[in-house]
């Protein structure tokens, strides 16, 4: 400021003029027609500009993004493990899962069906599943539904701090919905080890769940790491759709779930991320990162290309700058999107049908030779990449 000031005085003292430069010069630049403000974040360079450039460094940049995401966005999941875990096999195929902090403790059940006809008698790889499979059960697979609403409550602003996490963590933990769901799977899945006999292979297991729920899915596959596959469907924001590609959509005129609409709406998020609604080009990451937590393992994107709510262009956008990430892991068949249009929400259509058979063959029942190669849309947008990625994709050593 002050140098400024002091050249002004001077050039002001010496009588010099100051001539406005030539508008019309080619020199001058132009701006674009489409202003984007801020790009996706490049997930090959830290926080601190270091370039990422081996997979150890991956491994790096994965815990720091895990971090701010948590930080800024979905609240931390309970650094230590908790006093003990327990589960019981009930009748029907009842599993209650049993979770002890300190002097408290909590229960919930979850439902255990196991494959009508198998080969041989387990363990079985499962799927599992928040509040109902919108997917067909593969044969061979058994599917355990969890009730996630009981670990925390997702009725809407109200929700806050309600549900078995917060009775065990208190109210004011940072904790959204969307990370206290991760928790209580991640216990599930500690008490599933622990009891031969409810008959799951703890180690070929996939999350799904739709809408809300898929944004869950998302959430837990993110933070899991002992999930295999996981399966967001029709997930939306908060889930596979990018927060700027959303929020440039709306200033389109597209009627597509934003950052400042989805905290009004539910406590999916962590209250943190309230800060951020309102600028979400600050935020030093956007979903597409979110998913890249899952690499290398698998994720399959099942989508709706007809519901603008959903933000179609911002998934689809979203999910191939997530997609980078696999590539350079060397795994790009690993992350898969189908988006077709034209079916009800939460409806799996005929045509996504073979991808997600494709996925479960691979990744839960270990079959070679399975194509797994697929990322469709049949949604009525351009997308140009270039509007939103800026980074190139190394090949991770
Ligand atoms: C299983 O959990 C449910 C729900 O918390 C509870 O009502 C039931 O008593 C539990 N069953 C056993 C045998 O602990
Ligand atoms: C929103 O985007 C979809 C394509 O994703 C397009 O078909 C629709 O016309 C858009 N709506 C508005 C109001 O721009
Ligand atoms: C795998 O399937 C995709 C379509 O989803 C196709 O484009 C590709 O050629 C197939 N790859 C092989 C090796 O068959």
């Amino acid at each position: 400021m002050v140098s400024i000031f002091c050249l002004f005085a001077f050039l002001a003292v010496a009588g010099v003029t100051l001539s406005q430069p030539d508008a019309g010069a080619d020199r001058c630049p132009t701006l674009p027609d489409k202003l984007i403000l801020s790009k996706l974040t490049d997930p090959f360079t830290f926080f601190n500009k270091r370039p990422v450039r081996t997979k150890a460094d991956w491994a790096c940049r994965r815990a720091e993004l895990a971090e701010l995401i948590q930080r800024f966005q979905v609240g931390y999941l309970p650094s230590k493990p908790p006093t003990s875990v327990a589960g019981e096999l009930l009748e029907n195929g009842v599993f209650n899962v049993t979770v002890t902090e300190g002097e408290k403790s909590i229960t919930y059940p979850v439902q255990i069906r196991l494959p009508a006809e198998a080969e041989d008698d387990g363990p079985f790889p499962a799927i599992i599943s928040l509040a109902g499979l919108n997917i067909p059960t593969p044969p061979g697979v058994a599917v355990i539904s969890v009730n996630n609403d009981l670990i925390a409550s997702q009725v809407g602003g109200i929700s806050r701090g309600t549900g078995l996490f917060y009775d065990l963590y208190g109210k004011d933990h940072s904790a959204g919905a969307l990370i206290a769901w991760t928790w209580g799977v991640g216990r599930l899945i500690d008490a599933l080890e622990k009891v031969p006999s409810a008959k799951i292979n703890t180690k070929r297991l996939a999350v799904t769940g739709c809408s809300r729920n898929g944004k869950g899915a998302m959430v837990i596959g993110a933070f899991e790491p002992r999930i295999r596959l996981t399966i967001p469907q029709e997930s939306g924001a908060g889930g596979a759709a990018c927060w700027r590609i959303s929020d440039d959509l709306k200033t389109r005129g597209n009627n597509t779930q934003t950052a400042s609409q989805i905290v009004q709406e539910n406590v999916w998020l962590g209250p943190a991320f309230n800060s951020y609604t309102g600028q979400v080009g600050v935020l030093p990451f956007d979903q597409h990162l979110l998913t890249a937590l899952i690499a290398p393992r698998a994720v399959l994107v099942e989508d709706n290309g007809g519901i603008d709510w959903l933000g179609p262009e911002s998934v689809y956008g979203c999910q191939r700058a997530a997609r980078t990430v696999w590539r350079a892991l060397g795994v790009a068949d690993h992350i898969g999107l189908s988006q077709p249009p034209g079916h009800n929400h939460c409806q799996l259509p005929e045509v996504s049908k073979p991808y997600v058979n494709a996925f479960i063959d691979r990744f839960l029942k270990d079959k070679e030779d399975v194509n797994t190669t697929v990322f469709y849309t049949g949604g009525d947008f351009k997308y140009d990449e270039k509007d939103w990625v800026d980074w190139d994709v190394p090949r991770l050593r």
